[in-house]
């Protein structure tokens, strides 16, 4: 069996050069170098810088990973990257040095879709996570509610029709000078506002479990340019009306979902996952619908690679797949 061996994961979709090292479904180590301090200037990620820091960190974090867990290279028994979405400049990056680590040790390389990760996080703090369970990922790029009926067999019930959930958040932040990312800036501003003092819409789609993102953002910004001086609206409790209008609007979508489908588990990932709000709403719909609930901690929400070892594991134990085969696959591709 493939449970004892050891999984080296990568992930650099977007702007985290990120490693992670997994044991028998154990976390060894899970290196994440973050490349906020250089976007932030430009208010948002510039694929070409990314792609470019990615290369500078890569083979200094592979070391840096290797020595933290405490292993050789020849321990290593099989390498995960990220194939996909994501910026391209920046995929290569990670998945080419993968690839590369994996020839040259001889090693099977397996591939791992970028949403796959985020939706198998949970499973690392929490492994009694099973089908079926329904799983909300949102994140910069996405906004989906994937219905999982077992391993391996998901069904995409909705996703967003323009904007994701996380690209609201940093483009209202943006524009208002809130700080970058804009996720943690608005949750952060928003602590000790009040939710209810603007009234911004909870957009609705004609798609059942379907979002839209982009009119709460231009009614944000409109309500903004049309603000007069007498009005008395502080930072705080614009912030958090907004925060409030995004984590509803997930929420509203999300519960009918479950209801529907009738799933005793409900799950998610990506960055907005961690966002304290959504957490609590999601807890507290658990709780009172008698739902169980998995959530990925914070740092595991967000971009890592930890994610990306946890599918490696999860796709390896249920296919069954002895390490043999995995190799072919490999060099077939
Ligand atoms: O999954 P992720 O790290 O990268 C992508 O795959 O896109 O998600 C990044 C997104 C960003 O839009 C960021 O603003 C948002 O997640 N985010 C948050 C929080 N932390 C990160 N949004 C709301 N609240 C947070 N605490
Ligand atoms: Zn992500």
């Amino acid at each position: 069996m493939f449970e004892d061996k050891v999984i080296l994961g990568f992930e650099t979709s977007c702007d985290e050069t990120a490693i992670a090292v997994m044991k028998n479904n154990k976390l060894l180590v899970n290196k994440i170098s973050s490349q906020v301090d250089i976007h932030e200037k430009f208010g948002g990620v510039v694929p070409e810088v990314a792609s470019r820091a990615h290369s500078e960190m890569i083979r200094n974090l592979f070391h840096l990973s290797l020595k933290e867990a405490q292993l050789e290279l020849s321990d290593i028994d099989l390498i995960a990257s990220t194939d996909g979405p994501g910026l391209v400049g920046s995929l290569v990056v990670g998945y080419n040095f993968a690839k590369s680590v994996a020839w040259s040790l001889e090693k099977p390389f397996l591939p791992i879709d970028h949403m796959v990760g985020h939706l198998s996080a949970p499973l690392i703090e929490h492994p009694q996570l099973d089908p079926p369970f329904l799983s909300l990922l949102v994140s910069g790029g996405h906004s989906q509610i994937v219905l999982v009926e077992e391993w391996e067999k998901y069904e995409l019930l909705g996703s967003t029709i323009d904007d994701a959930a996380g690209e609201a958040f940093d483009k209202l932040s943006r524009y208002c000078g809130f700080g970058f990312p804009g996720g943690p800036a608005i949750q952060k501003l928003s602590e000790g506002g009040d939710e209810s003092k603007i009234a911004l819409p909870r957009p609705k789609t004609s798609g059942e479990f379907d979002y839209s993102f982009s009119g709460l953002k231009t009614a944000a910004m409109y309500y903004l340019r049309d603000l007069k001086k007498e009005d008395e609206v502080s930072r705080r409790d614009f912030a958090a009306s907004y925060q409030e209008a995004i984590v509803d609007s997930l929420m509203g979508v999300f519960e009918r979902a479950v209801k529907e489908t009738n799933v005793p588990t409900i799950s998610g990932g990506g960055g907005v996952i961690a966002n304290r709000r959504l957490r609590e709403k999601l807890a507290i719909f658990a709780e009172k619908n008698n739902k169980n609930i998995y959530l990925p901690s914070p740092i595991l929400s967000t971009d890592n690679a930890a994610m990306i070892c946890s599918a490696a594991q999860k796709n390896l134990t249920t296919k069954d797949l002895n390490i043999n085969d995995v190799r072919l696959s490999s060099i077939i591709n």
